[in-house]
């Protein structure tokens, strides 16, 4: 297995991470343990959750996830597993305000406070990757900075990352850690496919010359690139889901990853992937970790079942006519996700 490293960090992981934040909500504790084992037994050893999860979201669940993924944790080695999770702020988040602390930001207090409830719902001494879920645009990032330093220096928390965040605000906290001698996000998690190729734009420039790692989550645009909305608009899935849900929030997310354009572009991927004889799932997540700036492509799933099309995707790289006929859908529809 080609373990890679996060950044400039100790961190080796597996090329494939498997996100959790489905738990909880779209699938209970005994089928999350199952994904977990599953992936674990594949030699997947880097996992990733948040504070807020499961989503989505709702005030009362905030922190389940993060408990089912604690309970597991105890079933396996402490040290054989790269443990990622995220503090959320709700300044700029897209959903309700988290959540059961009550605050509103990404400061100092909330980050303190956050930390310890990460940890005692983990039932973990440390966090190997502890990540800013969103950009606070309220508070000024060098007081963020600085509460993240000091949770690396008490040893609670090994590295940093962020989120969620553009070119300007990575840059920004990048030379705040580097003037006030902070510890630096050594990652960035942020929406990455073949559906939305933003990262590209600006982003993997500064990933590469900084050499802070990206780790792509959604390669599946959420299950679209599956191809199951194309073949059942109402096929059983988070967005079907969504669309049906009371919340604009998220309705409005359904219809972010599936409209006219994204089903477009996956029928013209779809196409792609049965010419070259893989499974659109397996196609699309070793599309996302091909890239030179991705230490992880971030997974998510449903049932067990589902990981079979994902796990293939660990070890395969990709011939150069693959890769240049999936940017061909790129050129003909241009950004579907908008
Ligand atoms: N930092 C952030 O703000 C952020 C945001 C989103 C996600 N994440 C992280 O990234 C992880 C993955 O995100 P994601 O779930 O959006 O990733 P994704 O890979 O784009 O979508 C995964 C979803 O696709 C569907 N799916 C998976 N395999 C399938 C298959 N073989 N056939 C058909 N459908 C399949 C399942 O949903 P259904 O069964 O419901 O269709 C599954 O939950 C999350 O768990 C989380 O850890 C982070």
């Amino acid at each position: 297995m080609n373990y890679r490293y996060i950044g400039k960090t100790g961190l080796r992981v597996s090329p494939i991470c498997m996100g959790t934040m489905t738990f909880g909500t779209q699938c209970d504790e005994p089928t999350a343990f199952e994904i977990l084992d599953k992936a674990y037994a594949a030699g997947v050893n880097f996992f990733d959750t948040a504070e807020l999860y499961p989503v989505p979201p709702q005030t009362k669940l905030a922190g389940i996830t993060e408990e089912i993924v604690g309970r597991w944790l105890k079933t396996k080695p402490r040290e054989s597993v790269i443990l990622a999770t995220k503090v959320a702020g709700a300044a700029s988040g897209w959903f309700v305000p988290p959540i059961r602390h009550g605050l509103t930001a990404i400061d100092r207090f909330h980050i303190e406070r956050a930390v310890e409830g990460s940890l005692k719902r983990l039932d973990t001494d440390y966090i190997d990757l502890y990540q800013m879920h969103w950009p606070d645009t309220v508070v000024p990032i060098e007081e963020s900075m600085e509460a993240f330093d000091r949770l690396v220096r008490s040893g609670k928390v090994r590295y940093i990352g962020t989120s969620n965040d553009t070119a300007y605000g990575t840059a920004k906290a990048l030379m705040v850690s580097r003037y006030e001698k902070f510890a630096r996000f050594e990652s960035i998690q942020n929406n990455f496919s073949l559906l939305n190729r933003r990262f590209l734009d600006e982003l993997a420039e500064l990933a590469r010359r900084e050499q802070v790692s990206l780790l792509p989550y959604s390669p599946l645009a959420g299950g679209v690139l599956s191809g199951k909305y194309n073949q059942d608009p109402g096929a059983k899935g988070r967005f079907s889901d969504y669309l049906k849900s009371p919340n604009r929030r998220q309705r409005l997310m359904a219809t972010r990853f599936m409209n006219d354009r994204t089903l477009a572009s996956t029928q013209l991927y779809l196409k792609i992937a049965a010419e070259v004889g893989l499974d659109p799932v397996t196609l699309a997540i070793a599309w996302s970790k091909q890239f030179d700036f991705v230490a992880s492509t971030i997974i998510g799933a449903t049932r067990p079942e589902q990981l079979d099309a994902s796990l293939a995707a660990m070890e395969l790289e990709l011939a150069d006519d693959v890769l240049a006929a999936c940017d061909e859908v790129h050129h003909q529809i241009l950004y579907p996700m908008g």
